[in-house]
């Protein structure tokens, strides 16, 4: 009977690229991956510590799976990512179900320690920051599998500490990836049918790697990805205001083939509250970032993340935030209230009324959402560049994504994943678009 292996991934795209290489990593043992939980002979839980909600989610989902496997043989329970880094041997004695805790930085050991877990009372922990290793350990293991878009990561950890951040304690110091293997592992993938290359670092645009006295940066990457013939689209996230370098501005007017989008977080409008949080940015900083983008090319869009309710925020410093909203237009982007967490310099700040918070969430979030439908909006009647994804039923309906990662269902004939078409927006939703598409293939797979 084949071994059969059920990942459940929190959290951010990081997350998401590691559980991929779990799977390719464990495929090498003879695991299959299944999407049926009770299926499985081995489930690993690829945890989130960003906000307490995220951490909560992971026992929430433990006390699941030891109710369905009530009845059947216990599968080896595995809890990667950042809460495995943080709580380490702590969870195993919150919780003694858990066979396994592995760092993010170590996972490339997920192999030996299955194949030396023998189902006894024997508990692993490996949360050691080897990222070097990983990355060499990695670039053994084809991916298996074939998708339009794929991440590739390129850059772990940060270094810049918010005040608020868990990052810096569970993903380690940044560490840069050597340029050649983050250009072969995405020929690799090119060569598998990708047509979008999504980088990915926690700060990646502090890439930086030197060999031979060389020094490759974000966008010698994104130039070399750019000449190659056959990728339709590059992206990168998550990018720190500071690190927005004149080099990497200048891709968005040569190079055609990136993505006019960027996530550029700013968390708060208010330089009080900027300083407070150790953005090392302010507002007026960001802002001339946003003019040079905009003087770059034209069409570029921004998304960023807010955190509502840090400590010591007041309600000038909130409606700076939404002036800022207001002014940059922001798309597609994320907001949370302010989350203590535990060995961070913030979480021992006095927090601020929960339901004061929840209301100033709320009003930011109308706003961005009225900029979105707006936006949205715009699209109404116009023709707009979609990569195929997949299709969605029989009768000729697709997914896709605009420029602007905005989802759009759309039908149309004789095309295919991974072809780049014009579609004909007919209708929209506040987070999607609708339309059609004949006979407007731009480029085909
Ligand atoms: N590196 C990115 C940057 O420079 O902003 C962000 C990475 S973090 C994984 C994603 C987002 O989670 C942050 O931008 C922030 O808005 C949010 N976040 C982080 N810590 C938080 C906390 N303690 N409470 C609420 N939101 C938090
Ligand atoms: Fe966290 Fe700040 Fe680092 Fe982003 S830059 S990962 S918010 S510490
Ligand atoms: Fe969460 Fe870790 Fe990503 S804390 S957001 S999974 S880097």
């Amino acid at each position: 009977m084949s071994k059969k292996i059920f990942i459940k991934t929190f959290g951010c795209q990081m997350n998401e690229y590691d559980s991929n290489r779990i799977y390719d990593l464990t495929s090498k043992i003879g695991f299959t991956k299944t999407e049926i939980k009770k299926d499985a002979n081995c489930i690993v839980l690829n945890t989130c510590n960003i906000r307490e909600k995220a951490k909560e989610k992971v026992y929430d989902e433990i006390g699941r799976i030891k109710k369905s496997f009530k009845n059947l043989k216990k599968p080896i329970m595995i809890i990667s990512g950042c809460v495995a880094q943080a709580e380490s041997n702590e969870m195993i004695r919150r919780e003694p179900y858990i066979d396994m805790v592995i760092g993010p930085q170590s996972y490339h050991k997920i192999t030996d320690l299955i194949l030396k877990y023998k189902g006894k009372k024997q508990k692993f922990n490996e949360t050691e920051f080897d990222v070097i290793k990983k990355f060499d350990e990695l670039q053994k293991i084809p991916h298996s599998e074939n998708k339009i878009s794929s991440y590739v990561t390129i850059q772990e950890g940060c270094d810049k500490f918010c005040n608020f951040c868990v990052v810096p304690y569970t993903r380690g110091p940044e560490h840069s990836r050597s340029f050649k293997q983050i250009i072969k592992e995405a020929g690799n993938l090119i060569d598998m049918g990708t047509k979008e290359i999504i980088l990915l670092g926690q700060n990646v645009n502090a890439y930086n790697f030197v060999e031979q006295k060389k020094s490759y940066k974000l966008s010698s990457i994104i130039r070399e990805l750019n000449s190659l013939k056959k990728i339709s689209r590059i992206r990168y996230t998550t990018s720190h205001p500071k690190d927005m370098t004149k080099d990497l501005i200048d891709c968005f007017k040569d190079c055609k083939k990136l993505s006019p989008f960027l996530h550029l977080p700013i968390q708060s409008g208010s330089n009080e509250i900027l300083k407070k949080m150790n953005r090392k940015h302010t507002r007026e900083y960001y802002l001339s970032i946003i003019e040079k983008l905009n003087k770059a090319n034209k069409d570029i869009k921004i998304s960023s993340d807010f955190i509502v309710g840090y400590p010591g925020e007041t309600e000038k410093d909130f409606e700076n935030t939404i002036d800022l909203i207001k002014e940059v237009g922001f798309i597609n982007s994320y907001s949370f209230i302010f989350s203590p967490r535990p060995g961070t310099p913030a979480a021992t700040k006095k927090v601020n009324n929960k339901s004061e918070n929840l209301e100033k969430l709320k009003k930011l979030q109308s706003v961005l959402e009225i900029i979105q439908i707006n936006n949205n909006k715009n699209y109404l009647n116009k023709y707009c560049e979609v990569l195929v994804e997949n299709k969605v039923n029989e009768n000729d309906k697709y997914f896709g994504r605009t420029k602007y990662m905005t989802p759009i269902i759309f039908e149309s004939k004789n095309i295919n994943p991974g072809d780049l078409v014009n579609v004909k927006v007919t209708s929209y939703s506040k987070k999607s678009l609708f339309g059609f598409s004949i006979n407007n293939k731009i480029k085909a797979a």
